[in-house]
């Protein structure tokens, strides 16, 4: 058997160019499912055009005064022009029409981070100068650099075998796509002008293991292919699980406990995250409580989680607080223990659930928001029944 090995010379033009970033909709022939996926997620939507929680506290951000739209860095990466204009001190307001600020975060930036610099203000992202190459990671192959299109034929042509990408290499060597470090560059933490952490993941070291980090739990794996070229039963999920979206996906990385104690009940949380159980300023978390006895229904008082951060212990927005005046969220890996006074009885039907809000009802109407109820309503993660015996 006679076997010919061809391989296909890419197009010679660039993904990152050095002016604009090849368009998520691209990728959308051959990755239809992740490029849908992508196109509802958080990343995508990441522009004061299409997340109004964004473009609430920008308009009320002193950069729009400056009119230096600062937030481009993690929030509309691809828009290179206003990075540019940036860069050179000069106006930059993310416009409308500008094609590169509706890309936000696309398929091609994130797949060209090469690596993550570390700085106290916030990291960043170090991009590929590779042509047309996309990082990915698959088990086995960390030593395959540049994976090009390659046909075998064999059986004088009538069996053909393709491997590779007809669109662009792949180089699976980038051992951050295989330990989360490449989500680090924008999420892992942000100082403000007072060199006040607004927030910050703080990772400990190792915790981002190649078993479990952020790429493991928030892109996890759900079916369909992850290209039209293959069947390949499962993709990583481009959605993102997070408090906004699909946050019961997560469920499972919380675990709630239930134990009779003397004075009552103790509910205890465990957090497996690596992080702090809720991260942006703006979220609340809540526990509530229920117990169904003789057909009745007794609701205890709900316990809430948040991290108020302020200046002259008062309250404050983002860029003028200096410091930390509360933190009740729970944090990476605690285990948290909530005493309640209500003595259970045989046959107690206790409810818990542990929620949150995506916008602090208190800080929704100051923003505007209020009328956003999908962010100012109780969003579920967990929910857990006990019954009493
Ligand atoms: C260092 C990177 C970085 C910069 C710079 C940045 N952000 Fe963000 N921002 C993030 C990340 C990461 C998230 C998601 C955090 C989360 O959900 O916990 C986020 C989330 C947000 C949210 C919550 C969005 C939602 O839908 O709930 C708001 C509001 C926001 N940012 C405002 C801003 C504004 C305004 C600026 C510019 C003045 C800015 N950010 C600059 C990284 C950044
Ligand atoms: C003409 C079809 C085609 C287009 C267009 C295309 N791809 Fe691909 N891509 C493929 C194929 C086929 C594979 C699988 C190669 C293999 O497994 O051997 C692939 C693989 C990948 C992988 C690696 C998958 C893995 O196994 O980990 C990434 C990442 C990727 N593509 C991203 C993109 C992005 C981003 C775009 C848009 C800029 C894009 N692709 C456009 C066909 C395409
Ligand atoms: C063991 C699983 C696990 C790992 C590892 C993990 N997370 Fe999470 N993450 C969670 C859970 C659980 C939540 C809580 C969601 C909620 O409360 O609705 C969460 C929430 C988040 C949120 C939303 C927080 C908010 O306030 O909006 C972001 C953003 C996030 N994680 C990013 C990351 C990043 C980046 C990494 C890697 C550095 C990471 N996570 C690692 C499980 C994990
Ligand atoms: C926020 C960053 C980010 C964005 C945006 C993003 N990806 Fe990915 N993508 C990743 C990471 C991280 C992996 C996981 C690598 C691994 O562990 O398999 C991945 C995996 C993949 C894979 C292969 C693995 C699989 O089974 O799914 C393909 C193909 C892919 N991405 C294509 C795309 C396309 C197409 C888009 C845009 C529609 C896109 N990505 C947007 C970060 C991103
Ligand atoms: C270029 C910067 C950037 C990179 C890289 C990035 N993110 Fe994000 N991410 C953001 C921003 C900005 C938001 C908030 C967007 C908004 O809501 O306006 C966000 C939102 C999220 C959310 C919140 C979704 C929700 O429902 O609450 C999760 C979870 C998340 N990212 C996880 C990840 C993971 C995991 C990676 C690595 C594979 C990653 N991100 C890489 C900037 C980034």
């Amino acid at each position: 058997m006679k076997k010919v090995l061809l391989v296909l010379t890419l197009a010679c033009f660039s993904l990152v160019a050095l002016d604009s970033f090849e368009p998520s909709k691209t990728c959308k022939t051959c990755h239809p499912i992740i490029y849908k996926e992508h196109f509802s997620s958080a990343h995508k939507n990441a522009t004061i055009f299409k997340d109004p929680i964004h473009k609430a506290i920008w308009e009320k951000h002193p950069a729009k005064k400056k009119e230096k739209y600062k937030c481009a860095k993690c929030h509309t990466p691809t828009d290179t022009k206003l990075l540019n204009a940036l860069a050179n001190n000069e106006t930059a307001l993310p416009q409308k029409s500008s094609k590169a600020q509706q890309e936000a975060i696309s398929c091609v930036y994130c797949h060209s981070i090469k690596d993550v610099e570390y700085h106290a203000k916030a990291n960043t992202n170090i991009l590929t100068d590779a042509n047309k190459t996309m990082f990915s990671a698959r088990k086995g192959e960390i030593n395959t650099h540049d994976k090009e299109y390659t046909i075998e034929s064999s059986l004088f042509g009538l069996l053909t075998k393709k491997t590779g990408s007809p669109f662009h290499k792949i180089d699976f060597s980038n051992e951050n796509f295989y330990n989360g470090k490449i989500c680090t560059g924008c999420h892992s933490h942000k100082q403000n002008s007072h060199n006040f952490d607004i927030c910050n993941m703080d990772l400990k070291e190792n915790t981002n293991t190649e078993d479990e980090n952020c790429i493991t739990c928030h892109m996890p794996m759900v079916q369909g292919s992850f290209t039209t070229a293959k069947d390949s039963k499962t993709h990583r999920y481009h959605g993102f699980t997070g408090a906004m979206h699909k946050p019961q996906m997560l469920a499972k990385y919380v675990k709630i406990y239930l134990n009779k104690s003397d004075d009552g009940f103790v509910v205890r949380i465990k957090n497996t995250a690596n992080h702090q159980l809720l991260l942006h300023p703006l979220r609340i978390g809540e526990l509530r409580v229920r117990i169904q006895r003789d057909g009745k229904t007794i609701k205890l008082p709900s316990v809430k989680f948040m991290r108020i951060i302020g200046k002259d212990s008062k309250p404050a927005m983002p860029w003028v607080a200096d410091s930390v005046l509360k933190n009740t969220h729970i944090q990476a890996n605690e285990n948290r223990l909530i005493n309640f006074n209500e003595h259970l009885q045989d046959n107690d039907r206790v409810t818990v659930e542990l929620g949150h809000y995506v916008v602090n009802p208190k800080i929704a109407k100051k923003l505007g928001l209020e009328d956003y109820k999908e962010y100012t309503k109780f969003t579920l993660l967990k929910k857990s029944n006990f019954l009493i015996r």
